[in-house]
């Protein structure tokens, strides 16, 4: 072998990790269920932004998606192949409760009791995800979460799903990447429900951590032995260049983006860094301000993919250019890979708010991948990607940090958001015209790293 292959081998990988680290999946429901008006489900905002022209990079919707809600079987049998100990998916609030509070629609949750029952059949762990995002549009139009009322909808949404799940699942998550949905979804307008107004994102982000809260308390009411998460995304985020400027903006944006959630979570309230820049760019205008209630977490998810350089534009808060720098090896996504800013973002949490343990709960890529003619999809890319950030945890692990699990994002090829169907993150292809799945390079990759831990 050599240093190269090396470097890709999974079963000397393997060794790096401990019996009983759970190798896992991720997927999120708007992202592949499709069945958008079955069975009851009600609408999601993400089915009112998806339609709105221009919104999504090729038109599409996730009407159809995966069509994982009709095809759960098999692609749990997908899960089975791999090998997978653990999968993270997220239940849709608007199958659930189709007017987002309310009457509860039983037909909806039947089809997370089925998935659930295949996954313990299949030896796959099941991790819940309660919000990726599909805020029901009924909830939305009564201010969504921007209103302080989100905090008992959630609530009774979780209990609802927590009575009806509780007994066989003991891993869950309240939110997915609460910064984005925040920020991405009402400040910058790009994700559903595509507002542009930076006080209303910091009250949705406030009422996310207040939301989460809550939930967390009546999720441990409701379940034995439960293990209660929350998947915040933290990329390395560096200046761009080493000028004064560029420094002062990089830890500007890091705190006001992710100390902003992690900050309250650890019980530390609002970060000082970060609330100058906001307050200063007029972000907290008629948003009065409390510190929310800590977290009570049993482990922290992390959601990593790339280096972020930020670039001071002028001396103006959030005047800043974030993104990859010039040159560096990118995913399709434009996104820098940074294995090495994985290990460091670890370290730095670990140092930082030291959570009893630390779960990946997203890591993986988008490239365009191509089916050879002889059906095979050699994706070295993404098998190179994987590779370098698994080295990356076992890094962290080596150096103390506790981190139980590392889940890829994600099983199957699905709607990327605004993005649509043209950034392929899956280790199995989906043929969007068929529905055929095929197991990619990588899938096997995975697979013989988990079979040889
Ligand atoms: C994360 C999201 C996930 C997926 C990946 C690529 O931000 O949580 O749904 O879109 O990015």
């Amino acid at each position: 072998m050599t240093s190269a292959e090396q470097d890709l081998d999974p079963v000397a990988l393997a060794t790096r990790f401990p019996k009983g680290f759970a190798w896992g999946l991720a997927t999120s429901a708007y992202q592949i269920e499709g069945a958008a008006a079955e069975d009851g489900r009600g609408r999601s905002i993400w089915d009112t932004f998806a339609r709105v022209p221009g919104a999504i990079a090729d038109g599409q919707t996730g009407d159809v998606a995966c069509d994982h809600y009709h095809r759960y079987g098999e692609d749990v049998g997908l899960m089975a192949r791999i090998g997978a100990t653990a999968y993270r998916f997220s239940v849709s609030w608007s199958r659930v409760l189709p007017a987002g509070v309310g009457a509860v629609n039983e037909r909806g949750l039947d089809f997370y009791d089925r998935l659930v029952d295949a996954l313990l059949a299949a030896g796959v762990k099941p991790l819940i995800n309660l919000f990726h995002w599909d805020l029901p549009q009924a909830l939305q139009d009564r201010g969504g979460f921007a209103n302080p009322e989100v905090v008992g909808w959630f609530g009774s949404y979780a209990e609802r799903v927590a009575t009806r799940l509780g007994d066989r699942v003991h891993d869950w998550m309240t939110f997915n990447e609460p910064a984005v949905f925040a920020f991405l979804g009402h400040a910058d307008g790009i994700h559903a429900p595509g507002l542009r107004d930076w006080p209303t994102a910091l009250r949705v982000a406030d009422n996310e951590l207040r939301a989460h809260a809550a939930a967390s308390a009546l999720l441990r009411a409701l379940v034995r032995d439960a293990r209660i998460g929350i998947a915040i995304d933290v990329n390395q985020v560096t200046p761009a260049t080493d000028s004064d400027r560029d420094r002062a903006a990089a830890a500007e944006w890091s705190s006001a983006r992710d100390a902003w959630f992690l900050d309250p979570l650890f019980g530390r309230g609002y970060p000082q860094l970060g609330l100058e820049p906001h307050r200063a760019a007029g972000h907290l205008e008629g948003v009065e301000l409390t510190d929310p209630p800590a977290g009570d977490i049993d482990y922290l998810g992390l959601n990593f993919y790339r280096r972020d350089s930020v670039r001071a534009r002028s001396a103006e808060p959030f005047d800043w250019e974030i993104g990859a720098r010039p040159g560096t090896e990118q995913t399709q996504m434009d996104w820098e890979v940074a294995p090495d800013g994985l290990r460091d973002v670890l370290l730095a949490l670990h140092a930082e708010y030291a959570p009893r343990e630390i779960v990946i709960t997203e890591n993986g890529a988008a490239y365009p991948d191509s089916v050879d003619p002889d059906g095979r999809i050699r994706d070295e890319a993404r098998v190179s990607y994987l590779a370098r950030h698994v080295a990356a945890v076992g890094d962290a692990i080596a150096a103390g940090v506790p981190v139980s699990g590392y889940h890829v994002w994600s099983i199957l090829d699905n709607y990327e958001w605004s993005l649509g169907y043209e950034r392929r993150f899956g280790l199995v292809r989906v043929d969007f015209a068929t529905q055929r799945r095929t197991l990619k390079d990588s899938g096997d990759w995975y697979r013989r790293l988990i079979a040889a831990t």
